[in-house]
């Protein structure tokens, strides 16, 4: 922002006496317009054309009933980056002050005014928006590689933000697709949030496992009287979105008939509700997801061409996690932070062997199952750090084959006995006497094989264990590796 630049001030008064006294006040530097209404100050947010407000706080309800003065605040509260507002009232009732300040107003004063106070308040507010301002600049500035809620620094992802960032800007159609849980939906509120529709209404809507009747309905809603036990009229969702983002969910699982209503509503950019004839004109932006192969659909005609076009202006493609190996550390941080706030846990961080174990699986359940796993894990924790025993088996298995295809020999061999001992101890819950008996070894030599391998099953040491947690309570130090292949011979000799 020009230091030179004049700071706009916005009078919000039903009274015109004050308007000129503020702005002699205010001197040069300020630029005052006094607006009567509060529907044209918040016209004038929306565009962000004010820098702070000032608002004569009018507890009187208007000829509609409203009480404006509210209607301002709530306004404010839901814009992303509205000017701060500060309130002026003759009211001095503690709850007035505490009922704007809650709803979100910046500076509360008692009339009669001190100006000089409120120009000092004025250009507090004025500092903190530029402030914001310059936060978001920076963030602009730092390139288009992030997007507020979606994480990832794979190449894969980074390209995904910047088209995230890019389509954003303009009202275009977007299909997102990619397997169950990649994050499509994560996508679409991000573009509907950089986009300059952020402040209005995000409507999602999933076309799976509703029936064909509901769905009409759900989207196009209906007039009074449009079928039996229609009794009040009702907005469709796509009337909701006025102004702002329809997310079409699951767009594959729309039936024949109910794509070719959609593809109307999207050419003739307006609906009509069930049972009424007149068209109601639409500015609503339309991003759609599916997990299914739409091409594979037009193909065999289970999905219309035309529409299939109109709504693939531009294709987000999500790849699996399994194809983003980069991306799994940093969001499995993620989670552990958010899941050890969540639950009050003491978990800090993750052991290199979890992680490996992470990356060598397949995760057929993308991030949502990565997210479900670390949450399992956090609430069984019983240390400060995930380690790969708290795994579910499926996974830790791998992180253990990952070891053995990268280490020596003898890193290997000594990898495999832990891997087995472990898997035993598990399956007996600790029990050392049933997991040797598994085995086919003796007590006496499972205790040396957990010595040398420095594994400790403690402090569950009882030999009638049956806690769940004994698998996650065995930790791992190094040994000496050149010993394990002689140990591993020996334990087959001894089995015998
Ligand atoms: N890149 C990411 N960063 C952070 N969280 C993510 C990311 N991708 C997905 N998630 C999280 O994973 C979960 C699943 O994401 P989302 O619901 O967007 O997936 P989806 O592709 O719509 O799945 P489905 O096809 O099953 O509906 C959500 O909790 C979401 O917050
Ligand atoms: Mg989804």
């Amino acid at each position: 922002m020009d230091a030179n630049e004049s700071k706009r001030v916005v009078l919000v008064d039903h009274d015109e006496a004050f308007g000129p006294v503020l702005t002699n006040v205010l001197g040069s530097g300020y630029s005052l317009t006094w607006i009567p209404s509060v529907s044209d100050a918040i016209s004038i947010l929306e565009r962000d054309e004010a820098d702070v407000v000032l608002l004569n706080w009018d507890d009187d309800p208007d000829a509609t009933g409203e009480k404006p003065s509210r209607e301002l605040l709530r306004a404010i509260s839901e814009l992303s980056l509205a000017a701060p507002l500060i309130v002026f009232s003759w009211d001095t009732r503690r709850e007035t002050a505490l009922e704007a300040i809650r709803g979100g107003a910046f500076d509360f004063f008692v009339q009669p005014l001190s100006v000089l106070e409120l120009r000092f308040a004025i250009d507090r507010a004025y500092r903190r928006m530029a402030l914001a301002r310059e936060l978001i600049n920076a963030q602009r500035l730092i390139g288009t590689k992030y997007v507020d809620g979606l994480l990832g620094n794979s190449k894969a992802m980074e390209y995904i933000f910047e088209v995230i960032h890019k389509v954003a800007q303009v009202f275009t159609t977007v299909l997102i697709s990619g397997e169950s849980g990649t994050g499509k939906e994560v996508v679409a509120r991000s573009i509907h949030r950089l986009s300059a529709r952020a402040n209005k209404p995000f409507v999602a809507f999933s076309a799976c496992a509703l029936p064909e009747s509901l769905i009409e309905d759900e989207l196009f809603g209906h007039a009074k009287g449009a079928f039996t036990g229609a009794s009040q009229s009702r907005k469709g969702r796509f009337e909701e979105a006025q102004g702002g983002t329809i997310f079409l969910d699951e767009i594959g699982d729309l039936a024949l008939p109910l794509q070719a209503k959609l593809l109307r509503v999207l050419q003739e950019r307006q609906v009509e509700r069930l049972g009424s004839n007149a068209p109601i004109p639409l500015d609503v932006r339309v991003l759609c997801a599916t997990n299914r192969n739409l091409e594979e659909m037009v193909r065999q005609g289970t999905f219309r061409q035309d529409l299939y076009f109109r709504i693939s202006v531009v294709r987000i493609q999500l790849p699996p996690l399994r194809d983003r190996l980069d991306d799994i550390p940093l969001l499995a941080d993620h989670f552990l932070t958010a899941f050890a706030v969540a639950h009050k846990k003491e978990v800090r961080g993750l052991t290199p062997n979890f992680v490996t174990a992470l990356a060598g699986y397949e995760w057929p359940g993308n991030v949502r199952e990565l997210q479900n796993v670390i949450e399992r894990c956090v609430v069984l924790a019983d240390g400060p750090q995930l380690h790969i025993e708290d795994l579910p088996p499926e996974i830790s298995r791998l992180g253990v084959s990952a070891e053995i295809r990268r280490g020596s020999f003898h890193e290997s061999v000594r990898s495999f006995k832990r891997e087995v001992l472990r898997t035993a101890l598990r399956l007996h819950n600790g029990n050392k006497l049933r997991a040797a008996q598994e085995l086919r070894i003796s007590r006496c030599y499972l205790h040396r094989l957990l010595n040398q391998l420095d594994l400790h099953v403690d402090p569950v040491d009882s030999e009638d264990a049956d806690s769940l947690s004994a698998a996650a309570e065995l930790t791992l130090a190094e040994g000496e590796p050149e010993q394990a292949e002689d140990e591993l011979v020996a334990s087959v000799g001894e089995a015998r």
